[in-house]
């Protein structure tokens, strides 16, 4: 306990809050560095590699620039069809061999399960980026770092997750993650996209108070946070029930004038048309500072990997 040596992160709920505090004080001291300096040399000679079988553009490069930053080198499997995946590998197979080359492994797949998978069949530590509509931890704790930031606390807060929060796999991870904190939730979708029921009801079982609605105005009124989603359409198998669910919530200028209030603003992004360009430049759209948090989270949690913090 305590250290992240040589582990595996798969999943939200694998973390002590300690343990959570303390990747947040490593992620906070690599943002102090990089004021000042752009590299440090705490992972020379260390090959991170980058498996990504789902598109990606924030979480590969933060962790492509993490790892460059800590002065370490990445090897990155471009897209399926320059690989022997084409050839009909499988991911264990795949993993294998990428294990022997790197001293960890960064892995985005369309199946749930997928990263846990890799991470049995191989030695080197694995990082979940997202196995399909299930976890994605590193982005919760990016989000929770960012958190911290905009409002300065952890304590007494209530946030609203809007969206697809059944596909979702950024809101499935921070929920576990939250649920350490002193937070009130608001689970904002329409019933097709409702967070799954074990999740609501484990984080019951722990103590957190949820509502459930699809009201975004009555949530957001009583929330100091929005925490936006993608209608995630790759995980819909009926295209004609994303067009039923898809533009269920748009945030935007007007909709933020109503509130009398100020609000910050996250998305893990991309964003379809759930936040209108309009609220960019409103003084809590955090989406693109939580975009930037990313690397300093990131380069805390391969540090911490190598055990050089
Ligand atoms: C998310 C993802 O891939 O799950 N993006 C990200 O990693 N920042 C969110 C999404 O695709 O909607």
């Amino acid at each position: 306990m305590g250290s992240l040596k040589g582990r595996d992160i798969l999943h939200g709920n694998q973390f002590t809050k300690r343990e959570i505090e303390t990747i947040l004080k490593v992620a906070a001291e690599m943002e102090k560095e990089l004021r000042t300096k752009s590299s440090l040399n705490l992972l020379k000679g260390k090959i991170l590699a980058t498996l990504f079988f789902e598109p990606s553009t924030r979480t590969r490069l933060s962790f492509e620039t993490a790892m460059q930053r800590l002065g370490g080198g990445v090897i990155s499997m471009g897209p399926v069809e320059g690989s022997s995946v084409a050839k009909g590998e499988t991911l264990v197979d795949t993993a294998r061999t990428v294990a022997q080359y790197a001293d960890v492994i960064v892995i985005r797949h369309p199946r749930i399960g997928s990263a846990k998978e890799v991470a049995d069949a191989v030695a080197v530590p694995v990082i979940n980026a997202g196995d399909g509509a299930g976890q994605h931890p590193t982005q919760a704790l990016l989000d929770l770092y960012t958190i911290r930031k905009e409002l300065g606390t952890l304590k007494n807060l209530s946030i609203a997750l809007v969206g697809d929060l059944r596909n979702g796999r950024t809101v499935h991870a921070l929920v576990e993650i939250l649920s350490h904190f002193d937070f009130r939730f608001y689970f904002v979708a329409p019933s097709l996209l409702r967070m799954p029921e074990e999740i609501t009801r484990r984080m019951r079982e722990k103590g957190c108070e949820i509502v459930e609605t699809e009201d975004l105005a009555i949530a957001a009124s009583k929330s100091d946070l929005l925490y936006m989603t993608r209608i995630q359409k790759e995980r819909f198998t009926d295209l004609s029930e994303y067009e039923r669910v898809k533009g269920s919530y748009i945030l935007n200028q007007e909709f933020l004038g109503r509130l009398k209030k100020r609000i910050t603003i996250l998305h893990p992004l991309p964003r379809v048309d759930e936040i209108h360009p309009d609220v960019d430049s409103y003084s809590g759209a955090a989406y693109f500072r939580q975009v930037r948090n990313g690397v300093y989270i990131r380069m805390a949690l391969l540090c911490m990997i190598f055990g050089k913090r």
